[in-house]
């Protein structure tokens, strides 16, 4: 395994009990979570609908926790500035939803403002779509299942494409998608060090446990 590599914890809240959301978020920010990752979803580039502007906005409110909003959304230059009011603090786009000149102008925005910038990319996509744009990236978020709902499992397809990526990007990798100990480890080993895991979080009864287990992986 890569020693030298930091491991950071993205619990996705789209696990939590939204019924009691502000509760939610303060137990995993007491828990030792790097930053909460908020998934997207409209109901056309993925079969599911979640979150938006209004519900991030108010999350801001209750943490410190930087927020880490995954968008999975079509045509995300249209409502790219209602996540940057909103709060975020990293903004994720998919290669599937845009061009590499309107990332980068995306991409140059969010700079601007202080936000890191992922790109990510789904599982049957390969590294070189998202080669372009690697050079202007703080992150990649690599699809290790196809987007639009917790609890799938974990694609091991995708790990030599992690181990690739590892050897052309020093940045930040992340990994989403049917994360838990065992997943985490494989994909520590390839090469990633962000794991942005909800249902392995969130069912869990004690989050400390949990997310102390993840990055301490042997
Ligand atoms: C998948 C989302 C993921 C997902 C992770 O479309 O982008 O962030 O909620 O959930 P688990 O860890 O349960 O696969
Ligand atoms: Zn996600």
């Amino acid at each position: 395994m890569p020693k030298k590599l930091k491991i950071k914890i993205a619990p996705s809240v789209l696990s939590a009990d939204f019924s009691c959301l502000a509760r939610e978020i303060h137990r995993i920010e007491s828990a030792g979570a790097d930053m909460l990752h908020i998934d997207v979803m409209d109901g056309n580039f993925v079969p599911n609908i979640t979150i938006g502007p209004v519900v991030i906005k108010d999350i801001r409110k209750i943490t410190k926790l930087p927020l880490d909003v995954h968008l999975m959304i079509k045509r995300p230059e249209l409502l790219i500035d209602n996540f940057i009011a909103a709060g975020s603090d990293m903004i994720t786009l998919h290669i599937e939803t845009i061009n590499a000149s309107s990332f980068r102008l995306q991409a140059a925005r969010l700079e601007k403002k202080n936000i890191k910038v992922g790109i990510s990319l789904n599982p049957a996509t390969p590294l070189s779509k998202i080669k372009p744009v690697l050079n202007i990236v703080d992150f990649v978020l690599v699809m290790s299942v196809y987007p639009g709902f917790p609890g799938q499992k974990f694609m091991a397809s995708v790990l030599p494409k992690i181990k690739h990526l590892r050897a052309i990007f020093k940045g930040d990798i992340s990994v989403d998608g049917g994360i838990n100990q065992d997943t985490a480890r494989q994909v520590v080993w390839a090469g990633a060090n962000v794991l942005a895991a909800g249902s392995y979080i969130f069912k869990a009864k004690n989050y400390h446990k949990v997310i102390r287990g993840l990055k301490c992986l042997t």
